[in-house]
């Protein structure tokens, strides 16, 4: 018996691949996740001697790699925790698909993709126990433990935390749109891009954030890209997240002008994104015009679909 919930390690090597994610996804802060198909992190853990732990990160991103401060690692560590076998080493290596602090779930994308290796590895299915040690991944870089991200990094698809406190996730299959990106050449960090936001809204506010989310969530059961996109707007994060972004409401006007059926920023920013059926390069275009013209700020951009959560690519 190797350690209490799991009676043989009966794998040595899991590559995992981990998605982007659109926190909040407009009105839901802290609860709705949309899952994007790319870009992915890939991650590889091999089983080592008991105890030992290393970190190997390639590619063009520069993130910790110390096992502790490292999200995809810590995340491994914890869930081997939760399950009892806090004991077990592995090697971890680390290609970053996505710039960290962009606000397209970096953090999560590398914790849930920890955390699922991690369980591939031990044979673990518990995909409770998967998200919770994935929040605490979250939870080491953002210094609070939100569910958004990770949940719709590990589920896929649209996913709303309907409970944190019991950590009730709904999962909906949304309908196909585009969904294209432009990233800034700045960064944000999730920590001070929750803590530039207000203590306590208005009534107003969050009658018509209630409002807005329903409006969304029923838009995305009845697969209606349109009305998706007309309930993408916030007032619990946005209008003090938009001041963190230069430019943003030039390029949201642009983006609507070319064809976009919504428009809002992704997690804590600074990626905005957009929504569209059709004309997805034309709103890319604009977008990245409107940042360079309006904030003097060179953008990256994408056009990407709805995508499904982690994937284990290989176990051996
Ligand atoms: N819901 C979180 C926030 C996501 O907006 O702070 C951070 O990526």
């Amino acid at each position: 018996m190797l350690c209490c919930q799991v009676p043989e390690m009966p794998y040595s090597k899991a590559i995992v691949t981990s998605p982007a994610t659109i926190a909040n996804f407009g009105p839901g802060f802290d609860s709705f996740g949309l899952c994007l198909d790319r870009p992915r992190d890939r991650i590889t853990v091999r089983r080592m001697a008991k105890g030992r732990h290393e970190v190997r990160v390639v590619g063009k991103y520069d993130i910790p790699t110390a096992p502790s401060k490292n999200t995809a690692s810590y995340s491994a560590m914890k869930l081997a925790e939760l399950c009892g076998c806090e004991s077990v080493g592995f090697s971890m290596t680390i290609r970053k698909g996505m710039k960290p602090g962009s606000g397209l779930g970096s953090s999560a994308a590398s914790s849930a993709g920890g955390a699922v290796a991690m369980a591939a590895l031990l044979g673990i299915r518990d995909k409770e126990m998967i998200l919770e040690a994935a929040a605490m991944g979250e939870e080491l870089v953002a210094g609070s433990r939100h569910f958004d991200n990770v949940s719709a990094a590990i589920y896929g698809g649209f996913t709303v935390v309907s409970d944190q406190r019991t950590r009730t996730i709904l999962q909906i299959r949304p309908p196909m749109f585009r969904i294209i990106v432009a990233l800034p050449d700045i960064s944000v960090e999730t920590r001070e891009a929750r803590e530039i936001l207000p203590e306590a809204i208005s009534i107003d506010d969050a009658v018509c954030n209630v409002g807005w989310a329903s409006g969304m969530l029923h838009a995305m059961i009845k697969r209606n890209a349109r009305k998706i996109g007309t309930y993408l707007d916030d007032r619990i994060a946005l209008p003090y997240r938009a001041k963190l972004v230069p430019g943003f409401e030039a390029v949201r006007s642009a983006a609507m002008s070319a064809g976009a059926y919504g428009v809002s920023i992704g997690g804590s920013g600074p990626a905005v994104f957009a929504i569209s059926e059709g004309n997805a390069d034309k709103i890319r275009r604009a977008m990245i015009s409107a940042f360079r013209e309006s904030a003097g700020l060179k953008a990256d951009s994408f056009v990407t679909v709805p995508g499904t959560g982690t994937k284990v690519e290989e176990l051996s």
